[in-house]
């Protein structure tokens, strides 16, 4: 994520507006997440989880549902930057009760190398994996995670894709008060390379242009599954989102699935069990 300072005219919207906070609305709905991952773990392992690492894990705000969710529950939160940790200190994790902050720790540290306590679920979601270029990196970090694993522990990652995912292509979804843009700036097919930014825009027409910058490859299902076994997993598992049949529209109801449907744009989850 680009920590790059905006300037903006003072007085405006833009101007006054707090990029992680947007981001958080128009990117995330961790209570949708959490309960996947949460119903998922049991699922598989007849057991609930308690403690859940968030890797990549920005403004922790998964975490901190986590740790809502049940007086056992304990997060990690690990990211390389100081200033979305201390964000995510000062507005999601103020916001827990005294109890709940206590079972919650962010750490400033490199995914790729951290070793730590084992967890029973370790989640990488908006697609931060893809920061990692190289089949060898991605590997790496796979196995990294899969070390951090109790011994029934499970790898949650999230992936996108569909033939509008490899194009050069903005896309806007309005909200209270402002529009977020998704802008798929540069995609090249030799390396799969896609520079991404996500904008803002707000009702008195002021912007906040690159609020945040993508620089990543776009890994393909085939490739991810390949590249967990490979690390060590013991079962890799899709879940496509179902269609309600009224609308035709995603009905947000994620299931094992062995092949999909050739959808312009869709997302999955991926489970990795140690
Ligand atoms: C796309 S954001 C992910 C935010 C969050 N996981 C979510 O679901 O919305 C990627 C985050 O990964 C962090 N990051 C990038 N490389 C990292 C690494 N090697 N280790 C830890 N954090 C890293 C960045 O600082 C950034 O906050």
């Amino acid at each position: 994520m680009s920590q790059k300072r905006h300037k903006h005219k003072s007085g405006t919207a833009a101007s006054s507006a707090d990029r992680h906070a947007l981001y958080e609305i128009a990117v995330q709905s961790v209570e949708t997440e959490i309960d996947f991952v949460d119903e998922t773990f049991t699922n598989i392992r007849a057991r609930q989880a308690g403690f859940l690492r968030e890797d990549f894990c920005g403004t922790a705000n998964s975490s901190c549902e986590w740790t809502r969710r049940r007086p056992s529950n304990h997060a990690l939160g690990l990211d390389l930057s100081q200033e979305v940790l201390d964000w995510g200190i000062a507005n999601n994790i103020k916001k827990l009760n005294k109890k709940q902050q206590q079972r919650i720790q962010l750490l400033k540290q490199n995914v790729l190398h951290y070793q730590g306590k084992p967890a029973d679920i370790i989640i990488a979601m908006n697609f931060s994996y893809q920061l990692l270029k190289t089949r060898d990196e991605l590997r790496g970090y796979f196995s990294r995670a899969h070390d951090g694993l109790t011994e029934d522990g499970i790898l949650f990652i999230d992936a996108y894709g569909g033939h509008d995912s490899w194009r050069e292509i903005k896309e806007k979804t309005k909200h209270k008060g402002f529009t977020y843009y998704w802008d798929q700036k540069k995609f090249d097919p030799i390396t799969a390379n896609m520079i991404c930014h996500i904008h803002f825009k707000f009702k008195d027409g002021s912007k906040m242009k690159k609020a945040f910058t993508y620089d990543w490859r776009m890994w393909t299902l085939p490739e991810l599954q390949e590249i967990l076994d490979e690390a060590g997993f013991s079962k890799v598992t899709v879940y496509w989102e179902g269609t309600d049949e009224d609308s035709g529209e995603w009905d947000g109801i994620y299931s094992t699935a062995e092949h999909g449907e050739d959808e312009p744009a869709w997302i999955v989850y991926l489970t990795a069990e140690k």
